[in-house]
């Protein structure tokens, strides 16, 4: 195999030669390397440090007492640079010959302080065996194979990417209904969809071993979901976090969506609107997907780093801490083009809705993309009075 050197963050790393092909994907080199996920990796590196500030403050821990896992490691890339770039003890691991080799060439090529130690395992086997404050899931694909061992083996935070997202958005529906056990739907709020389905499927795998989580971070472009979990113990929390599971009520003609709580519910699916049936989508997490506190300590931290996507990092977590929590967004240019105007610029329609005394912001989902309390019958008035 051939191998080039890339540096991401402050750490130099071997990856494999990619082919010049374009249609021959990362995935299909003897080691996986990703060059679009170093936005991903940013995000995790920063977002690592900082939890580990709130572990050792809370149990007066040095970084290199916390433990953290890159379960699915490949090259090592994202596992080294945590070691490398934040100081926690981390473990990496990959069940594949030729990555266990270049992740203990990588680990040597940095000559990291602390402690890091590599394994060759099943991620399964390896999270049955061992416990870590830190799990960290980049699986090809879905995490679902791998979500019992690491719900097991997480003592503080789980950390998930997720890259099926035709499954989790709908796309691909009979595969998102297996591996998700929920219905989602596709439509102009797919993305966001994909985050929900994902945590319904995970609140739920924590709610059988007792446990609860509490969303920090979550963010998904296209081609990935990423979200960071923190876990709390006990029956009685896992019970109310179960409480923010429920269904959307969805309708593809005019756009009306209503949110549903609970697990056995009764759904009216007549739009209001328009009279149209609607589709409905679910179980799904309804809850917040980000602690705006995290997002600003992760704010905080990313000036200090030295990091190639510094900027669009800062920008997504910007977003997401100042994302309203309402459980879908609307597109602007969908509801200008269902109603036959030329689009009005997003400042508008949030500054028209803030007017009108509605709650409104942008959300990292998309430029084009905005949530509200408003419902889509007042959203239509206000845009069309805009013309007037
Ligand atoms: C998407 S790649 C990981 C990418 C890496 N974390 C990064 O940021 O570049 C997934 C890796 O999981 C490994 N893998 C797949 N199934 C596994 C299993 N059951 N146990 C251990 N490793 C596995 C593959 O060999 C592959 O290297
Ligand atoms: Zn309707």
């Amino acid at each position: 195999m051939n191998y080039r050197a890339v540096t991401e963050g402050s750490t130099k790393v071997l990856v494999p030669e990619l082919s010049q092909d374009a249609s021959f994907p990362p995935s299909s080199a003897a080691v996986f390397y990703n060059p679009e996920m170093e936005l991903n990796r940013d995000i995790t590196v920063v977002a690592n440090a900082v939890f580990g500030h709130r572990l050792s403050k809370k149990y007066d821990l040095n970084p290199s007492d916390i433990t953290y896992v890159d379960a699915l490691a490949a090259s090592g890339i994202r596992g080294t640079r945590v070691a490398n770039e934040t100081g926690l003890c981390t473990t990496l691991n990959d069940w594949n010959s030729d990555a266990y080799n270049l992740i203990l060439q990588n680990i040597e090529l940095n000559n990291i302080p602390g402690a890091i130690t590599a394994f060759h395992k099943n991620a399964n086997v390896l999270l049955f065996e061992n416990r870590y404050n830190i799990v960290d899931l980049d699986p090809f694909g879905t995490p679902v194979p791998y979500l019992e061992s690491a719900i097991y083996s997480a003592k503080n935070l789980l950390e998930i990417t997720a890259t099926d997202t035709a499954p989790l958005c709908g796309a691909h529906l009979k595969s998102g209904i297996r591996k998700y056990s929920s219905v989602p739907l596709n439509n102009e709020y797919h993305s966001e969809m994909g985050v929900r389905i994902l945590l319904g499927k995970v609140v739920r795998e924590f709610a059988k071993y007792d446990k609860a989580m509490v969303p920090l971070l979550s963010h998904a472009t296209r081609h990935y979901v990423r979200t960071y979990l923190q876990i709390r113990k006990g029956a009685k929390r896992a019970d109310k976090t179960l409480e923010y599971m429920g269904f959307i009520s969805h309708c593809n003609k005019c756009s009306f969506r209503k949110v549903v709580y609970g697990l056995a519910v009764n759904i009216d699916n007549m739009c209001p609107i328009c009279g149209n049936t609607t589709v409905i989508g679910g179980p799904l997490w309804l809850g917040p997907l980000h602690d705006p506190g995290f997002c600003d300590e992760i704010l905080q931290e990313l000036d200090k780093y030295h990091l190639n996507q510094k900027e669009k990092a800062r920008k997504i977590i910007t977003l997401c801490r100042d994302e309203l929590e309402y459980p879908t967004y609307y597109d602007l240019h969908r509801i200008c083009k269902l109603l036959g105007v030329s689009a009005i610029s997003m400042n508008q329609i949030i500054g028209l809705l803030v007017d009108n005394g509605y709650r409104a912001s942008k959300t990292h989902f998309g430029g084009t993309s905005f949530k509200t309390d408003a419902g889509i019958d007042i959203i239509n008035d206000i845009v069309l009075s805009s013309f007037k």
